[in-house]
């Protein structure tokens, strides 16, 4: 069964064919990055036109060693993201449907980075790899989510961030060391020629499973104006101090919870520190997408709207876009 998946959510316009929801057939991202680049960080508006200029070509070439015949239904992101980004997404999904008179399938956009763990990086045969229950760790640009996964479209809400998301932390946290956007491969280059030796604080919130970034944020910016540090060494402190919260928490929970298996996603899980770190420290097994599957693309959304159409979990024409969605 062929879901082609179509991602507009915030800036990268995607689009995939992902064959029974995890051989990815074709995947294509178009990043905004150079144009939002020079702004230092997404414009909403800008975004929206540039996903209407780029979402056909997109689709066109997602599907030119594809017949349009061998799909079996269109799944698109109905949020959360930008409401003028995702409306572009969700209305070309909504045509094609139509015209095509296919299944329409609203895919949650936190839901779908979960799925990137289900695509093709796994060896043929391991398709059913990932063990239930699982605990996910969505680290993306707006959110940190730990959520328990106990089967398919089973989700439970464990922590969230009070503040920042831990990409949103990278993004200012480049920002106030002049380095550029995106912040996290910006950092994670930075930090390459540094060693982690100044002083940041982690917030452990230890009642709780949430997570916050905003005082490890705040302590950046005072050292930074304090005097002459170097940028490197900056990077790399910051770096490990958002992958040292990251990893003990979820590993406590993980304990706490007895679960089989850690799934990581979102394009901070892109980060190698923090996959070194998970790897080298977790007691269950650790499953992470390879990093151009971690960062938005739209293989993930058509792997996570195969689960749901199995499920018979299709959406009608009203589908609106939530620009606020949460995941459990
Ligand atoms: O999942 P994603 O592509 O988009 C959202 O759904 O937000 O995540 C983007 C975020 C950005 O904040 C970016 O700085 C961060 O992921 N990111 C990274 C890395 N690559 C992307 N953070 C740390 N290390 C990386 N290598
Ligand atoms: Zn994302």
């Amino acid at each position: 069964m062929k879901i082609l998946g179509i991602e507009t959510s915030c800036d990268e316009t995607a689009a995939a064919v992902v064959e029974d929801g995890s051989r990815i057939i074709s995947n294509i991202v178009a990043s905004q990055i150079d144009i939002h680049a020079r702004y230092g960080g997404v414009v909403p508006e800008v975004a929206a036109r540039q996903h209407l200029l780029t979402i056909i070509p997109v689709i066109s070439q997602t599907m030119t060693e594809v017949s349009w015949q061998d799909i079996n239904g269109i799944a698109v992101t109905f949020g959360p993201g930008l409401a003028g980004s995702l409306l572009v997404g969700v209305n070309v999904a909504k045509a094609i449907a139509l015209a095509k008179k296919l299944p329409l399938i609203g895919v949650n956009h936190l839901e779908a980075h979960i799925y990137a763990n289900w695509l093709d990086s796994s060896p043929p045969g391991e398709k059913d790899r990932v063990k239930f229950p699982c605990l996910c760790l969505v680290v993306s640009g707006g959110h940190s989510d730990l959520v328990l996964m106990k089967g398919h479209g089973q989700f439970e809400k464990l922590g969230r961030t009070r503040d920042d998301a831990a990409g949103e932390a990278f993004d200012k946290a480049a920002r106030i060391l002049g380095l550029g956007y995106p912040g996290g491969p910006a950092i994670e280059q930075a930090s390459r020629s540094g060693t982690p030796c100044l002083p940041l604080p982690r917030a452990w919130l230890k009642e709780s499973h949430d997570f916050s970034f905003s005082g490890l944020k705040t302590a950046l910016w005072h050292l930074v104006h304090k005097g002459e540090i170097s940028v490197a060494d900056a990077a790399a402190s910051f770096q490990l101090a958002v992958v040292d919260v990251l990893v003990i928490k979820t590993i406590e929970a993980a304990r706490q919870l007895k679960v089989e298996q850690i799934l990581l996603s979102g394009g901070v899980a892109a980060n190698k520190m923090l996959t070194q770190h998970f790897l080298a420290n977790s007691p269950v097994s650790v499953l992470i997408p390879p990093p151009h599957l971690c960062t938005d693309n739209a293989a993930m959304v058509a792997a996570c709207g195969y689960y749901h159409l199995q499920a018979g979990k299709i959406s009608g024409y009203d589908l609106d876009v939530v620009p606020s969605l949460s995941l459990g």
